[in-house]
């Protein structure tokens, strides 16, 4: 009997509150989903990720190019983006709901001027204006000294940690036609036979921001032997610019979502090498074979997270 009277409270309580709940929320207007859809030039877009900026859930856009998203009142902005096009954004409340995205340039422009990393107000287009944290950080690190360190141009020339001339191994006096073998990994951006104690603009400045951000792909079936710039193959615009990363929600209409970017193939060519015949480099083949990879670590989880 207990448990009748009890069952009964229970069933007049849910009557009740879905009363409330219904007499608040008439069942006319229900929090609808929000519907778009995701299209380029010659019409759908299958398969791109649609999301609320910042936030980490996310939907794939359907053979028509449709997608919904739940409401959400704290976000006003939605991001699509999908490889090969730049990333678009679009208000949340705008009707319809739209997101056109521009294909990425089919062709590199070799011509292409690269920008210098080092903060500047006279160059608005320096990476280190906006990306200060980052810009510490890669100053701080190898990659920003990589074409003039000393123990580097000792190597390089045969000079002493004093600079004198002529005392250790030269590669100048070696193998002088083998410059450009340093070059391919230490300064990817110099011209291949330039002399590394001279490096023009922003090619001094070694594996430096721009040059990574136009990472396109990187190839990995001759690693060890196709050194540095040599396995990656870059995009860069002719006008605008396009910035290459691992974010797919930033809408500036310069950047474009790449899963390369944190895969341990991307570093492969740079830090795997066989030079002169020795096997100089091995640190993507310990990779290869390591416990590490076999959790699902990539190079970056342990090296750039958070970055
Ligand atoms: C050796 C190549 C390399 C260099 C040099 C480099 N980056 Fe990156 N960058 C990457 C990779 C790879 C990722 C993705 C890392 C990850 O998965 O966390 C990344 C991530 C980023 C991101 C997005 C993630 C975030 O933390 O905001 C930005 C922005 C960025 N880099 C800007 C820069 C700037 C600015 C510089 C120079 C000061 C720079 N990068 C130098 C390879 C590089
Ligand atoms: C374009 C070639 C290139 C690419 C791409 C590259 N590296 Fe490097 N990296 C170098 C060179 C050259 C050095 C040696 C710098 C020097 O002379 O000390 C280096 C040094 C390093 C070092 C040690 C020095 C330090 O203090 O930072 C780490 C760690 C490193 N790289 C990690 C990575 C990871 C992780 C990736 C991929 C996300 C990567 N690199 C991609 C060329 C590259
Ligand atoms: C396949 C890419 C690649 C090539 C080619 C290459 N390097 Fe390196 N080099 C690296 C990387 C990556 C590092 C740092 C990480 C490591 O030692 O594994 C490095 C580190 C060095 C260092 C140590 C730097 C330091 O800060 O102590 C010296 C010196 C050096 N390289 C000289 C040379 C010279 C000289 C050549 C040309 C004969 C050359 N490298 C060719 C990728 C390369
Ligand atoms: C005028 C300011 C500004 C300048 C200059 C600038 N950026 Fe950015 N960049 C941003 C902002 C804002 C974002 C959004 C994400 C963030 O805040 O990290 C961004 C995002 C990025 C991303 C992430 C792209 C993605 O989809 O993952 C990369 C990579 C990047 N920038 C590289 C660079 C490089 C390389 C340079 C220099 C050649 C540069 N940026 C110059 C403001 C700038
Ligand atoms: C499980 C985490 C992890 C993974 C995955 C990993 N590393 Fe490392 N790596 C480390 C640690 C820890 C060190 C030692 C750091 C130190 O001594 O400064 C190191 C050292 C290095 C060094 C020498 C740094 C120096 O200052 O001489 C290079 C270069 C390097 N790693 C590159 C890579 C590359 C490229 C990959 C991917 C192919 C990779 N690492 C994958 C954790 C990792």
């Amino acid at each position: 009997m207990r448990f009748r009277i009890s069952l009964l409270i229970i069933l007049l309580a849910l009557v009740a509150g879905t009363w409330v709940i219904f007499s608040r929320h008439p069942v006319s207007s229900p929090p609808a989903n929000l519907q778009g859809v995701v299209i380029d030039d010659s019409g759908p877009i299958q398969g791109a990720k649609v999301r609320y900026q910042g936030s980490s859930h996310f939907v794939l856009s359907d053979a028509e190019g449709r997608f919904h998203l739940p409401p959400n009142s704290d976000r006003q902005r939605i991001a699509a983006s999908k490889e090969g096009f730049f990333i678009e954004g679009v208000m949340s409340n705008d009707s319809p709901l739209t997101l056109k995205l521009k294909r990425l340039p089919a062709k590199d422009n070799e011509n292409y001027t690269w920008v210098d990393p080092t903060p500047n107000p006279a160059q608005h287009q320096n990476c280190g204006n906006c990306h200060k944290e980052i810009f510490d950080e890669w100053s701080a690190s190898g990659h920003s000294r990589s074409a003039n360190n000393r123990r580097f141009l000792n190597l390089y020339d045969g000079t002493d940690w004093q600079g004198r001339p002529h005392v250790g191994w030269s590669l100048r006096d070696e193998h002088p036609d083998g410059i450009g073998v340093c070059n391919a990994c230490h300064a990817p951006t110099a011209p291949f036979d330039a002399d590394l104690r001279n490096l023009p603009g922003v090619s001094a400045h070694g594996v430096h921001c721009d040059f990574c951000h136009k990472i396109a792909n990187a190839l990995t079936e001759r690693i060890g032997f196709t050194h540095g710039r040599y396995g990656l193959e870059l995009l860069r615009p002719s006008q605008g610019q396009i910035f290459f990363g691992p974010l797919d929600d930033v809408d500036r209409g310069e950047d474009s979502y790449a899963a390369l970017y944190s895969e341990s193939r991307y570093c492969a060519s740079c830090h795997e090498g066989v030079v002169f015949g020795a096997p100089v480099y091995t640190t993507y083949s310990e990779w290869l074979a390591s416990p590490a990879r076999q959790e699902g670590k990539q190079c970056q989880t342990c090296h750039m997270a958070g970055s």
